[in-house]
Parts: structure tokens; C-alpha cells; sequence
């Protein structure tokens, strides 16, 4: 297993993460042998915009489930090691963890479960007001009463475009560039790489399945996130 450089070695650490930095507060990851598509084919209805209003319970139960579960569990020791070296977050993840580790400046680009809005209505906040609002089981929006949904991007939905342009600005800024626990099978996120690559940064993957992690990176570091990262961090 090659290891990852000394942190002192660069000034503009940018980490983009994935699933698998989370498996360790008890979620799971999408895709392989033991993802949630795999295990639950059903779970991926609430991950299709076509299905929105239909799948409105099922997107709670995935991703407010999902939520909650990570912040009962907590942030990782991953997710502190990247709050300890100052890198600059990306993540795919919506569970709110590297916020909750103390990457404050985290930047969302799947959006967040913590966060609901409206379907009607602009309003848009904390899930938590949402679900106190409505009384019902089904979170309401405590501005107009409709329903609302879980604040995160679903296939067939576009990023948010400062969320988006943050990141690339992000990668390309970056001197060290780490992919965490990410399969890197979706774009735009996939696209980060082989920006902060082309950009002159070292690139390296972080992944317990050995492997060739494709083009952009220099070299992968084959092993658990949480022992890599927690190791590096000192
Ligand atoms: N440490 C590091 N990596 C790990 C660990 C671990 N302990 N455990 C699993 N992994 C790796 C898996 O080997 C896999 O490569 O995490 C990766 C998870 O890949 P995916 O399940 O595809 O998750 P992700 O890349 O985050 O998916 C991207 O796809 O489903 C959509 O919007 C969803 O944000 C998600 C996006």
C-alpha cells in the first residue's frame, strides 16, 4: 500500500468525498457487493427526480434515515483527520458529517438530508423546522403547508451552480487532491480529478478495493479511509 505524502509538503489540500468515508458511522455505500442498490433495489426510486411527488415517503426514509443515522453516529475519525489538516472539502455525501467534524466551510455538491424545501413554495430550511411544522408524518413546509422533500440532488436533477463552480475552483486550486471512498462513477463529481491533474496537483485515491483508480491519479493508497486518513492526520 503506498502511503500518502507529508501533509507539510503542501499548502492547498482539497479532499473529494464519497460514501465510503461514512461507512464507518454505520451507512452504506451505493453501488458493489454490499451497496444499498444491491441489498435494497427499491431504495434507488428516491434517487430519481422522475419519481418526485411519488417517492416523497420513500426519499425520507432513505435520506432523512440517513441523516439521522449519521448524526446519532457521528462524524468518522476520516472526517475529523480532514477537519484536523484544514483540507478543503468536497462531498458527494449528504449526511452532514464533515460539517458536524468541523469542515465548516464544507462544500455540499449533492446537496444535504439535513436540509428539506418545498414543492410549491421558495422556502427552503432545516428538515428539523419542516418536520416540527407539520404535525404528520410527512414534513410540511412550515411557510405554506405543502409538502416538502429532502434538499438533495437526484439523477435527472442539475447541481447547484455555485455549489459546482466552487468545487472546480477548488480542484484546480489545489496542490493535493485526495479522492475518499468514492467509486468517482458519477459526474460532474468524477470530473474534479482530472481537473486538479490537469492543474498541476498530485492526485491520489484513497480505496480498500486495490485497483486501478484511472488516469488522473498518480498513484491509489489501498486501504480503509478511516486508518489512512487518521494516520496521515497525525
Ligand atoms: N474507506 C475508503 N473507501 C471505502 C471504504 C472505506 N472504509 N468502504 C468503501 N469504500 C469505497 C468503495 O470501495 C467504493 O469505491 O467507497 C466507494 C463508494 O462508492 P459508491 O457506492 O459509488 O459511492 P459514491 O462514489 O459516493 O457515489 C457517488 O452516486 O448514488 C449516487 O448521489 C449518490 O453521491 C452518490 C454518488
Amino acid at each position: 500500500m503506498e502511503q500518502l505524502p507529508p501533509r507539510a509538503d503542501f499548502d492547498n489540500v482539497v479532499a473529494l468525498t464519497g460514501a465510503g468515508i461514512s461507512v464507518a458511522a454505520g451507512l452504506g455505500t451505493f453501488r458493489g457487493p454490499d451497496g444499498l442498490w444491491t441489498i435494497a433495489p427499491d431504495v434507488e426510486r428516491a434517487m430519481h427526480a422522475e419519481y418526485v411527488p411519488g417517492n416523497i415517503d420513500l426519499m425520507w426514509q432513505v435520506w432523512g434515515g440517513m441523516h439521522e443515522q449519521a448524526q446519532e453516529a457521528g462524524p468518522t475519525p476520516a472526517h475529523r483527520a480532514l477537519a484536523v489538516v484544514q483540507a478543503q472539502v468536497i462531498t458527494q455525501n449528504v449526511d452532514g458529517l464533515h460539517h458536524t467534524a468541523g469542515s465548516h466551510d464544507t462544500i455540499e455538491i449533492h446537496g444535504s438530508a439535513g436540509r428539506a424545501r418545498c414543492l410549491l413554495c421558495p422556502w427552503n430550511g432545516p428538515a428539523v423546522e419542516a418536520a416540527r411544522a407539520s404535525g404528520d408524518p410527512r414534513p410540511r413546509c412550515p411557510r405554506c403547508g405543502e409538502l416538502v422533500r429532502p434538499s438533495v440532488v437526484l439523477f435527472g436533477e442539475s447541481l447547484d451552480e455555485a455549489a459546482l463552480a466552487a468545487a472546480q475552483h477548488a480542484a484546480v486550486s489545489a496542490d493535493l487532491f485526495l479522492a475518499v471512498g468514492t467509486s468517482g462513477r458519477v459526474a460532474p463529481a468524477s470530473w474534479l480529478a482530472p481537473m486538479a491533474r490537469a492543474a498541476g496537483a498530485t492526485v491520489i485515491n484513497i480505496d480498500p478495493v486495490p485497483g486501478d483508480p484511472g488516469p488522473a491519479f498518480h498513484h491509489q493508497v489501498t486501504g480503509d479511509a478511516q486508518q489512512v486518513l487518521a494516520d496521515w492526520a497525525g
